[in-house]
């Protein structure tokens, strides 16, 4: 969506937008919202086509924004409000020197992205999908001491990336039983998770990603898996995204792979929502925003 601050005393409606009614007056200023008005991304031509002439600009994890956007935007453009808490698709330095402020959703999304976490961890270990898979095929003949059998979470050790104080990464690959990424992805994290990394690893342990997937090189994380040097993984996120449909990750019974829904809950979306509005009204406005991104 973009949306522009004016002031004027009506509303411009533009796709069905209307963000004032009896139970909300509208403020002195009012805003002329332009949205894109889609599930589907706003495609490229679309974004640079609309942006142009705006002073706030609400995006997704899924628009990048680059040089090129910020430049068919132009010397208006004040703020930009991701709905996401993640900000490795926007374009930082060049937002940070055009004196942009970012607004993003931080801390909202913590519970229901830990929870897939933990789902996704489990769906790994104990090899669900493929399980649940036998049941339908009619490979379920029946009970059988070792089969489908994985590896528990009790008594374990988890090694989380993204939490807490530094450790070696060296250290937490040998010793965890789980590998847990949940950090950033950032120029430091970029392609973190390699050879090396998975070859430290121990043989019956399992990896999962709920960050990035470039934090991750997709090529060694295939390898490993492939050839049994970690037992499972389990992924929300991959590059690209969406993972093409005859990738070779997901050949592989032991990886499981899901799309991108750490967050996705009914309430978790919608308060992402809300915060993404208001970081964007704040910004507008000249105001401290609710979780502004310190650039
Ligand atoms: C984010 O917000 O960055 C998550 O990846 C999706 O909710």
């Amino acid at each position: 969506s973009y949306l522009e601050q004016q002031n004027e005393s009506h509303m411009e409606q533009y796709s069905g937008v209307n963000i004032s009614n009896s139970m909300f007056p509208l403020p002195t200023n009012v805003c002329r919202v332009q949205q894109w008005d889609s599930e589907e991304p706003v495609p490229r031509a679309e974004l640079l086509a609309g942006v142009a002439g705006t002073r706030g600009l609400l995006c997704l994890l899924s628009d990048r924004i680059d040089r090129e956007v910020l430049d068919a935007a132009g010397p208006d453009l004040k703020v930009i409000s991701t709905l996401s808490v993640g900000f490795d698709h926007l374009a930082l330095d060049e937002i940070k020197k055009r004196g942009i402020r970012v607004g993003y959703t931080p801390d909202v999304l913590t519970d229901a992205t830990a929870e897939l976490t933990v789902a996704l961890l489990l769906s790994a270990c104990r090899r669900l999908p493929e399980a649940a898979e036998q049941v339908k095929s009619g490979g379920w003949t029946t009970w059988k001491p070792l089969w489908m059998c994985g590896y528990g979470l009790s008594d374990s050790t988890v090694g989380i990336i993204g939490l807490g104080r530094i450790v070696p990464l060296t250290r937490l690959a040998e010793e965890s039983d789980f590998v847990v990424v949940t950090c950033a992805l950032t120029p430091a994290t970029q392609g973190m998770c390699n050879k090396d990394f998975f070859g430290r690893m121990k043989k019956t342990s399992v990896f999962v990603n709920t960050s990035r997937g470039a934090v991750v090189n997709q090529e060694d994380l295939y390898d490993a898996l492939a050839h049994g040097r970690i037992a499972a993984a389990g992924l929300d996120v991959t590059t690209p995204e969406p993972l093409p449909t005859d990738h070779p990750l997901l050949s592989l019974k032991n990886c499981v792979i899901l799309p991108h829904i750490g967050s996705a809950t009914y309430a978790t979306r919608s308060t992402m929502a809300v915060l993404a509005a208001n970081n964007l009204l704040a910004g507008l406005r000249g105001e401290p925003m609710p979780h502004e991104l310190k650039l």
